[in-house]
């Protein structure tokens, strides 16, 4: 297969295989990919590969792939259209990993924060994948030569330095890249981020200044994509306010984190502006809000929810689906990974 001189436009994000899918994550992230799908080539990934970089139970994980894929599914991800596929079934994400490990320096991964996040203090006993984390993750970009990268602002490092990579391997294979028949002496594009902003960024019910997290300690501070109707409802009425009623405009609104929140998931929930549900609810009581907000809440996650549990009832399913995507992931990086060995000055046969 010949591969274009000029990578074409192509979307790759990755979602880490975490079963406990919330509000934040639906509206963040898979809302905004399942849009991507209509207008571009996308392929999305389950980073199985990247979750062992932390001890990951093997049972669990394994329920964890198909979980999100499930919830990826029943949220509008059309596996037909896009490539839906799990990391590891796909031996060129850890092979140009490799390859990456040795373009990368060690300085460019000392500044990484999320490793100093993750590693803590007792950094001796991070194990080395998760220092070499932004190094796969830029194979999983690159090993398609895709283009643009949706992700939330705290991976915008992480892709910078999937940049930074991509031009070292440019500039320091470049005479060898012209020789493999790319003549401008260009292999990967620099993968550009498409930041989710802020405007979809949900805090938690409890503290509308952090961010809706599965590992915050109180259940009610986030809103499960697995909790049932009654259960949405109760979280959103206890959700933590402000005494005033609601403000009528987005200025004062910004000044009051939690409404701020609230207000944020009816319009993402909604798909329109914070503006325009002001204008039905500035200066409403906050009791009244609520209980519109849990109706909508409801009947817009509580169909996710449903078909998300059908498809999970049919394991089998979910992992003939995978391994379709996986299939169709290597038919594109494979011939691209021929090419880095090529370029590389590796044999092959
Ligand atoms: N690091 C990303 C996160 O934690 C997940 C990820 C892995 C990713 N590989 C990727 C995102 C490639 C975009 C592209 O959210």
């Amino acid at each position: 297969m010949m591969l274009p001189q000029k990578p074409e436009p192509r979307v790759f994000s990755g979602m880490q295989p975490t079963g406990n899918l919330h509000l934040g994550n639906y509206l963040g992230a898979m809302v905004r990919w399942v849009e991507m799908q209509q207008s571009h080539e996308c392929i999305f990934c389950v980073v199985d590969m990247h979750a062992i970089t932390v001890w990951q139970d093997p049972e669990e994980l394994a329920n964890s792939i198909r979980a999100v894929t499930a919830a990826y599914i029943a949220s509008g991800l059309d596996p037909k259209r896009s490539i839906l596929f799990n990391q590891s079934q796909v031996h060129e994400h850890a092979e140009l990993a490799w390859v990456f490990n040795c373009v990368a320096r060690l300085g460019w991964l000392n500044r990484m924060t999320q490793f100093k996040e993750k590693a803590g203090k007792d950094r001796e006993n991070a194990s080395v994948g998760l220092y070499a984390y932004p190094s796969l993750m830029a194979a999983d970009i690159l090993a398609y030569r895709a283009t643009h990268v949706p992700v939330g602002e705290d991976q915008k490092q992480h892709l910078e330095l999937s940049r930074d990579i991509a031009q070292k391997f440019n500039n320091d294979f470049a005479a060898s890249i012209r020789k493999a028949g790319f003549e401008d002496g260009t292999f990967f594009p620099l993968p550009e981020p498409v930041i989710i902003g802020p405007a979809t960024r949900v805090m938690s019910l409890r503290d509308g200044t952090k961010k809706m997290s599965k590992s915050d300690a109180s259940d009610m501070s986030r809103i499960n994509m697995t909790d049932d109707a009654d259960t949405i409802a109760k979280k959103i009425q206890k959700a933590k306010t402000d005494p005033l009623p609601l403000p009528a405009d987005e200025e004062e609104l910004a000044k009051r984190p939690e409404a701020d929140n609230l207000i944020g998931i009816y319009a993402a929930l909604e798909n329109t502006a914070k503006a325009d549900v002001l204008k039905e609810f500035g200066g409403a009581q906050f009791s009244v809000f609520k209980k519109a907000l849990a109706e909508l809440a409801v009947s817009r996650i509580g169909p996710v929810n449903a078909e998300m549990k059908r498809l999970l009832s049919d394991p089998a399913e979910i992992d003939r689906i995978l391994a379709d995507g996986s299939r169709r992931a290597r038919a594109i990086a494979g011939p691209i990974m021929d090419k880095v060995k090529d370029i590389v000055g590796f044999l092959r046969s």
